[in-house]
């Protein structure tokens, strides 16, 4: 199965992915995560990645699309892939296409989850991330010890494009430049879209529902 999660900063791509990687057997392709972990490495990509992502701007298509290729040339990406948080612009979705075209490997579904932007800046506002292996821990995934990782014993932080200037301008590149991408893909017919205000185990059961029953 090949799936594109989409949805806005903070909608629950990352939230839902591992579900859909786990149910499907299908592997999680992650740019914001793979350019994250690259920055807490002080990789040359991940240095450069960072000027981006702190301010809340994409990173240049080019580097994504190779990233993406990399990614899903992999051999757990063989049966079938879930893309979390890409493609984010047109000429990413034309790329994956053309590669997709190539393995004769089409996309299956696009699942949107389409959240108010209250919502959203609630939700980043209270996501706490650890510096050290990037677990996530939240409202509704709470650490055992209050702000420290459970796995490492490392003292969580904020992201730094979870800072309110960086939420807002990553909300705003989504609507300029990845909004686009949404009717590109409803226009082929593969957008389910689903409501993200939900709690995670509705959405959860809505995706399954959708994709175990074939709707
Ligand atoms: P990326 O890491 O992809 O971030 P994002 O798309 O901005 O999404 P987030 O990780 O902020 O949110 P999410 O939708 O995964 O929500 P989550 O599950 O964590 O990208 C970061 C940066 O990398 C970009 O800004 C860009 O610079 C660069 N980048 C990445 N991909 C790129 C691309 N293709 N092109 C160019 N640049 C790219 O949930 C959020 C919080 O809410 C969590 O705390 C969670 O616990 C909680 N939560 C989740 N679901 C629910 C729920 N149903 N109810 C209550 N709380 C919930």
């Amino acid at each position: 199965m090949r799936l594109v999660l989409f949805g806005p900063p903070g909608s629950g791509k990352g939230t839902q992915a591992p579900f859909l990687t786990e149910r499907y057997g299908i592997a999680q392709v992650s740019p914001g995560e793979t350019l994250r972990e690259d920055a807490r490495e002080q990789t040359e990509l991940g240095k450069v990645a960072q000027t981006y992502m702190e301010k809340g701007e994409l990173v240049p298509d080019d580097v994504i699309i190779t990233l993406i290729r990399e990614r899903v040339s992999r051999p757990d990406a063989a049966a079938g892939f879930v893309l979390d948080g890409c493609p984010r612009t047109l000429p990413q979705a034309e790329a994956l296409d053309r590669m997709l075209v190539a393995q004769d490997a089409p996309l299956d579904r696009v699942l949107y989850l389409k959240v108010s932007q209250e919502v959203l800046e609630k939700r980043l506002g209270g996501r706490w991330t650890c510096p050290h292996c990037g677990r996530v821990y939240s409202e509704v995934v709470p650490e055992k010890t209050r702000g420290i990782c459970d796995d490492d014993g490392v003292e969580l932080i904020q992201r730094d494009d979870d800072q309110p200037e960086a939420v807002k301008r990553r909300i705003q590149v989504y609507i300029d430049k990845t909004m686009p991408v949404l009717e590109y893909y409803r226009r082929k017919g593969l957008v389910l879209e689903l409501n993200g205000d939900q709690s995670v185990e509705e959405i959860r059961d809505e995706i399954m529902r959708a994709l175990d029953g074939g709707d």
